[in-house]
This record gives C-alpha cells, sequence and structure tokens, in this order.
C-alpha cells in the first residue's frame, strides 16, 4: 500500500496550558506536486515555543494557524520527487513545512541544507537553524556585550540560551547561566563552558548577588516571570536586554496584572532609559536648532509664572499634581 500523508491539525485552541484535545491526527493521501514543486519527506520537525502562540487567535507579529489547519513548523527531509530544476530526488532541504510527514513545497519554500562533514542536518532546526541564529543576532546586535562584562541567559541549557552564552564567552564575557535544576546546570559549566549556572528553582535572587556581586552588564532574556524579577534590579547602568522570549509566561491567562513585557518581544519595542547630562554633545546642538526654530516661530512653547520665592514651594506642590500648565518658572 501507497504511504499516506500523517498531519497533526488544531482542533482547538487552548485556554492556558495546551493538551491532547487541542490536537488532532490526520491522515491523507501524498500530496501532488505541481510544476515548481518538490515533494519532501520530513525527516526532523523542529518544536519551538512560539508554536504556543500560533495556536492562540490574538494579534501578534504571526497569523494564528487557522482552526483544522496543519500547526506550523520548520522541518528538514530529503526531496523525493521534483518538478524545479533547482532540486533533485536524494537533495535535503529545510523549510517551515508543517507538523506533517510528507509536504508538496514550491522550490521557493525550502532552502537545500549544505552538506557539512560533522553536522547532521537536524542541526539546522537547532544550533545552525532559526534558535542559534536567534542566538547571534540577540547577543551581537542587541545585548553588544563587551571584553570583561557579565552576561546572564535564562534557560541556559535551552536550544536559544546554550548557544548565546557560548557567543558570549567567546567575546570575553563572564557568562552565568539560569537553568532548572542540577543537571542542566551542570551541563551549563561542564558541556557549554559558562563560568557559573543559578537554579532558578532555588533562591535566584541571593544566587545572582553572589555570582553578579557588580551586577549585570547584559541580560538574554528567554522566559520572564520570576526569573526577570530576580535579574531586573541587580542590573547594571547603561546594562542592556535582549528580550527574546517569555515562556514561562505563554501558558499563563490571564496575565498578570501590570504592562505585559511579552510585549516588547512581540512588537520589537525598545525601551532605552537616558539622562540628558550623559550626552553633552546635545547641548549646544538642540541650542542651535532649537534658537532657530523659537526665531521663527516654528516651535511653541509655553511659560507657567508663578511670582515670589515665597510662592516656591506651593508652585512646585502644584507641579505635582498637575496644577502647572507650561514650563513652571518663579519669577523672583
Ligand atoms: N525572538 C525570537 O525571534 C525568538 C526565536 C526563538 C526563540 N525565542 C524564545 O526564546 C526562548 C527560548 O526558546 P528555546 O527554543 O531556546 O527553548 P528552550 O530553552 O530549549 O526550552 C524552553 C526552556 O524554558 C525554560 N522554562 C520554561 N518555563 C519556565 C519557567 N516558568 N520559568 C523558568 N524557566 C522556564 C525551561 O528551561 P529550565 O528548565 O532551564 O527553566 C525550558 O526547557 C523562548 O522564550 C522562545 O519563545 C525567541
Amino acid at each position: 500500500m501507497a504511504e499516506r500523508n500523517r498531519q497533526i491539525l488544531l482542533k482547538a485552541r487552548p485556554k492556558d496550558r495546551p493538551g491532547p484535545e487541542h490536537f488532532e491526527l490526520a491522515e491523507t493521501p501524498l500530496p501532488e506536486i505541481g510544476k515548481n514543486e518538490v515533494l519532501v519527506r520530513h525527516r526532523f520537525l523542529s518544536l519551538d515555543p512560539y508554536m504556543r502562540g500560533r495556536m492562540d487567535d490574538s494579534a501578534s507579529y504571526a497569523a494564528p494557524v487557522p482552526l483544522g489547519g496543519v500547526m506550523e513548523g520548520e522541518c528538514v527531509g530529503e526531496v523525493v520527487e521534483s518538478r524545479h530544476p533547482g532540486f533533485a530526488p536524494g537533495d535535503w532541504v529545510g523549510g517551515a513545512r508543517g507538523w506533517q510527514l510528507y509536504s508538496a513545497a514550491p522550490g521557493h519554500t525550502v532552502q537545500k541544507l549544505p552538506a557539512v562533514e560533522g553536522v547532521p542536518p537536524s542541526a539546522y532546526l537547532g544550533v545552525l537553524g532559526m534558535p542559534g541564529t536567534t542566538a547571534w543576532v540577540g547577543v551581537t546586535e542587541i545585548g553588544q556585550p563587551k571584553p570583561g562584562e557579565t552576561f546572564v541567559v535564562a534557560a541556559a541549557s535551552g536550544a536559544v540560551g546554550g548557544i548565546a552564552g557560548q557567543i558570549a564567552r567567546r567575546m570575553g564575557c563572564r557568562v552565568i547561566g539560569i537553568a532548572g535544576g542540577a543537571e542542566k546546570c551542570r551541563y551549563v559549566t561542564e558541556e557549554l563552558g559558562f563560568d557559573a549556572c543559578l537554579d532558578h528553582r532555588g533562591d535566584l535572587g541571593r544566587q545572582l548577588d553572589e555570582a553578579c556581586p557588580n551586577g549585570i552588564d547584559v541580560y538574554f532574556e528567554n522566559v520572564g516571570g520570576a526569573v526577570l524579577q530576580a535579574v531586573f534590579p541587580r542590573m547594571r547602568d547603561f546594562g542592556r536586554i535582549a528580550f527574546c522570549g517569555m515562556v514561562a509566561d505563554y501558558n499563563v491567562r490571564p496575565l498578570p496584572p501590570g504592562p505585559s513585557l511579552a510585549s516588547v518581544v512581540r512588537k520589537r519595542l525598545r525601551l532605552q532609559g537616558f539622562i540628558v547630562t550623559d550626552h553633552p554633545r546635545a547641548w549646544p546642538s538642540w541650542r542651535e536648532h532649537g534658537a532657530a526654530w523659537v526665531r521663527d516661530g516654528s516651535l511653541r512653547w509655553k511659560e507657567d509664572m508663578a511670582e515670589g520665592l515665597e510662592n516656591a514651594p506651593a508652585a512646585f506642590t502644584g507641579l505635582l499634581e498637575g496644577k502647572n500648565f507650561g514650563k513652571l518658572v518663579v519669577k523672583l
């Protein structure tokens, strides 16, 4: 009997934790390929935290999986039939082809995997795939650690965190991982070569104080929740946080009160505190631009003028209650 395709479909949207009731196994005929398509027998499927978001129907940077649709995911596999000039049976390819055994893939949706000695095909789903690339971007472009800095990474034994910490170490940082349990922590220090690894199931605040006595320069955030709460107050001046993911919150509904920092990832927000006195070059520059605009009337401004030094305290109290209307100044 000819082999049939098997697919995992999204059957229902979970309210919090996904379970078997939200998935359905379907058997379908093998897809037929059209012009410029290849039939791929998927050999490895990547499972990643982001897929939890695709099960929800809420606004995000990517469309949800429709109910009854094949779950989304990256695969690597072998071309078994080709009607595309760039691919031949036996080629190994990778692409977002979903939770299924076969797919008819338009040639532009898959990439040929380079055959590199010592690199198994599944590595293109992890260390040399999306998670490895995520670590590379998060460390080199967002966190930008400098030699000698203290770099902390959450989910340190995982696909992204394990690579992120190793990259930071190559850049000359002291690297501290955070992971769940002694076995993962041992792997992070002994196998990955991190300088230390802290178990978030213990008293993380105390462990961070001991491991990072001068604070944290760069934090690579993969987890959120209690881990972020422990790390945040220990950031140093001019520290950087690469907000990569918040997996601790993915099954939590409703979310705890307060702004949801998951939006920082979803909307690629840039949050940066600053103090004006750190920017000496801005003062003369702004005077030049601002004065010209004040002179030609194109920059509008307003003063709220209090009279007499004795009225300064009341005016100041009012400022904190919104009673001023414009720049509060006291005429002495
Ligand atoms: N922004 C992007 O483009 C992008 C791309 C890829 C991945 N990501 C994000 O990166 C993060 C890591 O992804 P990954 O693929 O490398 O997964 P992973 O680290 O291989 O697996 C997830 C790990 O998160 C930790 N975790 C889960 N729930 C936790 C909780 N409540 N408290 C503390 N730790 C918890 C667990 O490790 P422990 O047992 O050690 O706690 C778990 O093994 C995720 O947030 C993911 O969404 C973002």
